[in-house]
């Protein structure tokens, strides 16, 4: 499929907090730089996003600060937009929730879902907290986990063993919001029944075996267990009001309910297009991005979003009609930080405003690009920032247009000097040159953009070992037209990385193109008009010399200089340090009572091999395992489904509890126990050893 223009969305980040690396590894900069990339490319692309400011997340907030929700919203969107902006986020448009066009829209949404008979309707007995006067949806209502015993459960979810739960399924319930003790109150609430969308789904998935591997697994894998109807209203004082006419149609009084945070945010995808349309004085261009089958959509988000993006949002498009479905979803995995899950009530976490007080955009955009959780869980530490800085920026890609522009400016009176007889390694590099436009850009347009950063970083690799292969300071004198030969070449060099650095060091590239007294390069950013071509040179121009003999340059100027180590640690020291942000610590478990050496001795553990692995059709902890233990196989059933893609498990080396007696789960056998250390946060994690399979642990 040929595609006549592309529309970009990143996910809404919630307006109850700063940005920090993990949503910039998770979404943002991927999003970024393949927008920056295509509009250089000379595509059609609009790039959408805003504040998700509805939800309970930012009720939570708001009390917590003794606030109204508004104030949080008002407070953190302006701070989110200012921190993008300074990170360089290239948005055609940056909205946000709460404006009236949205509101309008999902209650649209909503109205055309329900006149087609999309929805169910159930009335069921809820929580209800007298004192505080409202219903207790999700996090404003703790209780007893059914599963673990968790006495700080949440209502919608248990933080210590990750079940999900509602909040009828808690032990002992008690509101957030004061001491009452919770009743029970009838409702009534809209769903969205997702099972009726199964087989569309499946098929139009079955369509996309090109999406990435993590996000095709986990899709998957919701699949398999048969997608469940959600509740798509709330009883909350905050959100996107359900639209009194539907209310009325079924008699229902709707004051007090809410439209669900995750119907109404990817609908402000849509919103934020209006908006721009508007803004762009043709109120009706946004259906031309999301009406017509020639638009390619694509979702970039992290990968705790995936369910939504990959299957309840294109389920609503499918049940409205009319809109096209996203041709990819690349999501990525998490970021950790120094080695450690990253934490914001721990403070254990880079925040973005803070980085760009220190530093500028692009080192940030460079060094997290080259570690992007594109395929897994990746680390963000501080000396690999430094190293990336240090020894690629400055001393690579700096110093090479360094060497040039002085070079230039010494031996051929600051111009381009004229190319004459090149000899087999000039011709060698010019057609060395002439690939990395479609190198770099073909993995962009992969979403590969760890590879894109790295050929990108191979051009400058070119350009210096070119730089030293031809020894201009010695041929200047030996042999002049080779010194003149060497710094022409080396020149465009520098006026192609100009043009291709551009998605990853918008910056930088700007500053070479202005010691290279370079013009009339496409813009990367939202130019003034849409649709019509820019007419600067492109991306695919860059395979070619873009300066003309004779072409004065500019002034040389420092490109990148070296980050000491004392900045690098007074950085780290920030880390999990900063009171402001920090909340209660998590409790260790205390030691257990003491057992004799013979009450160890009787424990056999074991290695073993998980030789396959899948999840359970309606259990949401158990994962069935075949375990090889040398000796013989073992089904064990594991409680980890929350913490592991099944496949991620396959041929991974685990302890086995070996002479556990068998137990029955879910109407199977359960032959034994896996190890894994729980943290205090609850995550899980096997235990790691080489031993052979059958190997005695003591
Ligand atoms: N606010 C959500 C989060 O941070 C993401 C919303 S994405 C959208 O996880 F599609 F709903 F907009
Ligand atoms: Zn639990």
């Amino acid at each position: 499929m040929d595609f006549k223009r592309i529309l970009v969305t990143a996910a809404l980040p919630y307006a109850n907090g700063p940005v920090h690396l993990g949503h910039l590894a998770g979404a943002y900069l991927p999003a970024d730089l393949f927008c920056r990339y295509q509009r250089m490319k000379g595509s059609d692309v609009v790039f959408v996003c805003g504040s998700d400011e509805m939800g309970v997340a930012i009720m939570v907030r708001a009390r917590k600060e003794g606030v109204k929700p508004q104030d949080i919203v008002d407070m953190y969107h302006p701070k989110i937009k200012e921190a993008f902006a300074g990170f360089g986020m290239s948005f055609d448009i940056y909205s946000r929730t709460t404006t009236q066009v949205h509101s309008e829209t999902s209650q649209d949404f909503f109205r055309t879902l329900a006149a087609k008979d999309v929805f169910t309707m159930k009335t069921e007995s809820q929580l209800f907290d007298p004192k505080a006067g409202i219903f207790l949806a999700d996090r404003f209502v703790v209780g007893t986990c059914p599963t673990c015993g968790n006495e700080n459960a949440y209502g919608d979810q248990c933080e210590k063993c990750g079940s999900t739960l509602s909040p009828m399924e808690l032990l002992n319930p008690r509101s957030t919001l004061s001491d009452a003790k919770p009743e029970l109150r009838e409702s009534t609430h809209w769903f969205l029944p997702l099972g009726d969308f199964q087989t569309r789904l499946e098929e139009w998935i079955a369509t996309h075996p090109e999406w990435k591997p993590n996000v095709l697994g986990q899709v998957k894998s919701w699949l398999q267990d048969g997608l469940r109807e959600r509740a798509i209203t709330r009883d909350v004082p905050w959100g996107v009001p359900v639209p009194a006419d539907v209310a009325l149609t079924k008699k229902i009084d709707a004051s007090g309910k809410v439209i669900y945070v995750w119907f109404d945010a990817p609908i402000g995808y849509i919103s934020a297009t209006k908006e721009w349309a508007i803004e762009q004085g043709k109120p009706d261009e946004w259906k031309k991005y999301w009406q017509d089958e020639e638009t390619r959509l694509v979702h970039f988000i992290g990968k705790d979003n995936i369910v939504f993006h990959c299957l309840m949002f294109p389920a609503m498009l499918m049940a409205h009609g009319g809109y096209v479905l996203p041709e990819n979803v690349p999501a990525n995995e998490f970021l950790n930080i120094e080695g450690e899950k990253l934490s914001t009530s721990r403070n254990w976490a880079v925040w973005l405003h803070e980085f760009l007080e220190e530093f500028d955009a692009d080192l940030l955009r460079y060094a997290l690009a080259t570690m992007l959780p594109e395929t897994k869980d990746a680390d963000f530490n501080w000396s690999e920032f430094q190293t990336r800085i240090n020894s690629e920026l400055a001393d690579v890609l700096g110093n090479f247009v360094n060497r040039t522009m002085t070079f230039a400016a010494r031996f051929a009176k600051g111009k381009v000097p004229r190319l004459l007889n090149p000899n087999d390694i000039d011709k060698y590099t010019l057609k060395e040159m002439a690939t990395f436009p479609d190198r770099i850009g073909s993995a962009y347009d992969r979403y590969k953009n760890r590879e894109a950063v790295f050929e990108t970083m191979a051009l400058a690799r070119l350009g210096n070992k070119y730089f030293n292969d031809s020894e201009p300071w010695h041929t200047r004198k030996t042999h002049p037209q080779q010194c003149a030969n060497a710094i022409h070449i080396s020149l465009q060099i520098c006026a192609s990385l100009a043009v291709l650095m551009e998605p990853v060091l918008p910056a930088s590239a700007q500053k070479i193109r202005d010691m290279l007294n370079m013009s009339s390069v496409r813009s990367s950013v939202p130019a003034e008009k849409h649709g019509g071509l820019d007419e600067g040179i492109g991306w695919d121009a860059a395979s070619k010399p873009l300066l003309d003999e004779g072409h004065v340059l500019g002034s040389s100027d420092i490109l990148f200089t070296k980050i000491e180590d004392s900045v690098i640690e007074a950085q780290k020291a920030k880390l999990g340090n900063n009171p402001a942000h920090m909340e209660q610590e998590l409790p260790y478990t205390p030691i257990g009572d003491v057992i004799t050496y013979d009450d160890f001795a009787k424990l056999d553990f074991r290695m073993g091999t998980v030789i396959s692995a899948e999840a359970i059709p309606k259990s949401k902890k158990l994962l069935k395992l075949e375990i090889d233990l040398g000796f013989e196989k073992r089904q064990i059933l594991a409680g980890a489904a929350e913490y592991f893609e099944p496949s991620a498990l396959v041929g991974q080396k685990v302890a086995v509890v070996a002479n556990l007696a068998p137990r029955m789960m879910m109407g199977m056998e359960s032959q034994g126990m896996v190890l894994m250390a729980e943290g205090r946060d609850g995550t899980l994690s096997i235990m790691q050893s080489s031993g052979e399979d059958g190997a005695i642990i003591k």
